[in-house]
């Protein structure tokens, strides 16, 4: 089984991000022969400073590798790396109806959110399908927000295969559930739009800070508290074994536990958790040549399977 995932390099990464998408991700890589990406073509429609655009990039790299992606089962690269994409999807844009583009929800979404109408942002989706199908990938995990977009390269490779012949694999999404979903320092969704997250890879002081100003009620030590409706506590069971967390939630409903107290072990376990990531990143971000390193032959093993496509597309729709 193939398994494709791309991710777009939109600044630090949070709490949020690596349990809602990058664990998930690297979950899935060991079950199958994984292709993961960093979407660069897609971010210029959201990015229109350069070395923003590099700097984000390199950034993504980076987390991904501290975070134990596994270089020898996986090919890691840059969208731009292989540029077949692209040809492929212009291939594609002639079997996509306007009116299938014109119904996606994230189009619409970022319209009314202000930003300016171009192609790029409406043929966003057929980007995706392309890179997708150059690598006639099966699985495709993606967060709620993007099944709409797995669900229009369905189509478009069927509406490709059923005009040319079958030369696309039909892929499928594998959608991460709403559990997932992780809380931010106000309660809110953690989304760096609200400020309210804690970054993975920020500095330990920084973090153990954010930590200690999370919104909790006013009890006093003595009462008795309910876990459930505790924001602190909503962070250490994402991070607490099964053990802990039964353990903890006894304490608060006993009483005689402080809120300031929970912060203080709901640091120690996140710095457990997250200090040799940090520390694994530390040393790659001095070796800016293994990264690339690692890029280029994710690259190479992408694009062989891209020309490969390529070669079909190309023969079936008569351009050779
Ligand atoms: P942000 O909301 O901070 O801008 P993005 O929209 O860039 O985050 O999300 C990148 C990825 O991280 C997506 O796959 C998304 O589903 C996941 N993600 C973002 N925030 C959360 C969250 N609070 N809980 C779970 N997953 C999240
Ligand atoms: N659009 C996706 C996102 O913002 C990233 C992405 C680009 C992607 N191409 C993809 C995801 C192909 C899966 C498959 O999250």
């Amino acid at each position: 089984m193939r398994i494709l995932s791309g991710i777009q390099p939109s600044g630090k990464l949070h709490l949020g991000n690596y349990l809602g998408m990058m664990k998930p991700v690297l979950d899935l890589e060991q079950k199958g022969e994984s292709f993961i990406f960093i979407a660069n073509y897609h971010a210029l429609t959201s990015v229109d400073d350069p070395e923003s655009l590099r700097l984000n990039t390199m950034d993504v790299a980076l987390d991904f590798l501290a975070c134990g992606l596994n270089t020898d089962r996986t090919a890691f690269y840059r969208q731009s790396d292989v540029p077949e994409v692209t040809e492929l999807m212009w291939i594609l844009s002639n079997v996509t109806p306007m009116g299938l583009l014109e119904r996606c929800h994230s189009y619409k979404d970022k319209i009314a959110r202000g930003l300016a109408s171009n192609h790029g942002l409406f043929a966003y989706p057929v980007l995706m399908t392309a890179d997708i199908l150059a690598v006639q990938s099966d699985l495709v995990p993606v967060g709620r927000d993007q099944k709409q977009h797995i669900e229009v390269a369905r189509d478009i490779a069927m509406k490709f295969n059923n005009q040319y012949g079958e030369v696309f694999r039909i892929p499928e999404a594998s959608i991460q559930s709403d559990a997932a979903i992780v809380p931010g320092l106000d309660g809110r969704k953690m989304s760096k739009s609200y400020g309210n997250t804690i970054d993975i890879f920020g500095d330990a002081k920084e973090v153990k800070g954010k930590i200690m100003r999370i919104v909790t009620d006013s009890k006093s030590v003595e009462e008795p508290k309910d876990p459930d409706s505790c924001n602190v506590f909503a962070f250490y069971r994402l991070l607490a074994t099964d053990e802990q967390r039964e353990d903890m939630a006894s304490r608060y409903k006993e009483g005689g536990l402080g809120y300031g107290h929970v912060k203080k072990e709901l640091a120690e376990l996140f710095e457990a958790r997250f200090a040799p990531l940090r520390e694994k990143r530390r040393e790659l971000a001095g070796n800016p040549g293994i990264v690339e390193d690692v890029l280029r032959r994710g690259a190479e093993r992408a694009r062989s399977e891209a020309v490969k496509t390529l070669e079909r597309v190309r023969y079936a729709v008569g351009l050779a």
